[in-house]
């Protein structure tokens, strides 16, 4: 069985995440049902990304590095709450079918791609330094107990 990395599985969900966002933003204005299909899967997949990432991952990180307050987790913890508050505006939206969110996802956007983007190249990869192969499979394995987000 190939070796799982962190950076690997979190970087292509990050990607998965972001095409589901495409396809709400492609969609909206043309096919609701279709648009409202894509936000619910990136809506729930952030949710649990986050939930990933907060319970399980964070952790490990903050057990091995013994970085918490004012370290990178940290940071990152601030930045989620700001990205589930910028995906609640828009949901707001999505569910009064109004179109006009275009600000809204603009915001969300622009924190996402550079919060993705410090994970990937900075975060991820030191956890995957840091963790034994057996921490890194349990870390696998716990995140088949976080099926879905809190709210899908
Ligand atoms: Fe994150
Ligand atoms: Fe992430």
């Amino acid at each position: 069985m190939d070796e799982k990395k962190v950076t690997t599985f979190y970087t292509d969900d990050h990607d998965k995440l972001d095409g589901y966002f495409k396809c709400f933003q492609k969609t909206k204005r043309q096919d609701y049902a279709q648009s409202r299909e894509c936000f619910e899967k990136f809506k729930s997949g952030l949710h649990r990304h986050i939930a990933w990432e907060e319970e399980i991952l964070f952790p490990l990180f903050e057990e091995k590095t013994g970085m918490t307050d004012g370290g990178p987790t940290f940071v990152m913890r601030e930045e989620h709450r700001q990205i589930k508050a910028l995906l609640e505006e828009v949901h707001k939206k999505v569910q009064r079918r109004d179109p006009e969110s275009d600000q809204e996802e603009q915001q969300l956007w622009e924190v996402l791609k550079q919060h993705n983007h410090k994970e990937e190249a900075i975060l991820y990869p030191a956890i995957d330094h840091v963790a034994s192969d057996e921490e890194r499979e349990a870390v696998f394995e716990k995140m088949k107990t976080i099926q879905s987000g809190p709210d899908s």
